[in-house]
């Protein structure tokens, strides 16, 4: 069919259309011909006005400016669109038992050290309040997996990630550890805090700009992968935390959710790890379920993400 020279904007959208379906591989057609249908509705929808257009072509222009090893603003976007939730949801679902995904977020850092059963993320930390979580990595059948690993990062007790902190120099509240035979593990750390995401570029003037505040409840980030099982890339969160219902990239699940115990009197744990009270502790299982097919797509996202946030 010969292009129109007189063009309405449904000429448009169908000539656009017709030359991406031509695309050889399916699934890269498949999804051009489904972004061109719905930005063109969208931009029809709105009436996007040129300097609305340009505006658009600013803000991502500056995302694109403020990424580095430290920054991923695309990622922030992602999540404070919920566009990150909607992808988790569709790329894990997660039979009755196994334990809920949630968004990846942008301050994982490759190279966290490796750590025995009990050993501290947060040594630096003098103004949290000393917490032990604790509990077993299991399958679906509660049979414990030894050797699994527990990737976690967590944000320091002022609220800030070690690559946000211009003091620090290195890596800081992050550590790996392994499950014992009994699929157990032990992360000494702080009390997670609630925190504000950056909002000093582009997605911080959204968020401004629309009403919404940028904080998340407090949580304390997990992957968790094992031999032969899909890893599953989560948070657990404070019970008692005032964001839990409007946390700003809408990763909050129920299933997530913990008590975080005070302690005022001395527990044998706490005192082989030298820890005075006062102190939490919080328990929670990780439920892996077998690894499928897809799950090297799954991996090879997840350490694409956590390049981008790699100390260089
Ligand atoms: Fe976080």
């Amino acid at each position: 069919m010969p292009a129109r020279r007189n063009k309405t904007a449904d000429d448009i959208t169908a000539e656009v259309l017709q030359r991406f379906g031509e695309t050889p591989e399916p699934r890269l057609r498949q999804i051009m011909l489904g972004l061109i249908k719905h930005l063109h509705a969208f931009v029809r929808e709105v009436e996007l006005t040129e300097a609305e257009w340009f505006q658009a072509i600013e803000t991502l222009t500056e995302a694109g400016r403020m990424c580095s090893d430290k920054r991923q603003e695309f990622i922030l976007f992602s999540d404070t669109l919920g566009v990150s939730m909607v992808v988790d949801l569709i790329s894990h679902r997660k039979p009755d038992g196994a334990t809920e995904s949630t968004v990846f977020g942008p301050f994982h850092r490759l190279g966290a050290p490796e750590l025995p059963a009990g050993g501290n993320i947060a040594p630096l930390d003098r103004t949290g309040t000393p917490t032990l979580v604790s509990g077993r990595v299991l399958d679906l059948d509660g049979k414990p997996i030894k050797g699994a690993v527990l990737d976690v990062w967590q944000a320091h007790s002022i609220g800030l990630y070690d690559s946000q902190d211009a003091i620090l120099d290195g890596l800081h509240m992050r550590g790996k550890f392994h499950t014992d035979a009994e699929g157990r593990y032990l992360v000494r750390t702080v009390r997670p805090v609630n925190y504000p995401i950056p909002s000093d570029g582009p997605v911080g003037r959204m968020l401004r700009a629309t009403g919404r505040h940028p904080w998340r409840p407090a949580h304390i980030h997990f992957v968790v992968s094992a031999d032969g099982y899909e890893p599953v890339t989560t948070h657990i969160f404070d019970r008692t935390d005032e964001y839990l219902g409007s946390d700003a990239v809408f990763a909050v699940k129920d299933s997530l959710i913990c008590d975080f115990v005070r302690h005022d009197s001395p527990t044998a744990e706490a005192e082989r790890l030298g820890i005075e009270p006062p102190f939490l502790t919080t328990d929670f299982d990780f439920h892996l379920k077998p690894a499928s097919r897809s799950d090297t797509a799954v991996l090879d996202a997840q350490e694409r993400l956590a390049a981008l946030g790699a100390a260089s």
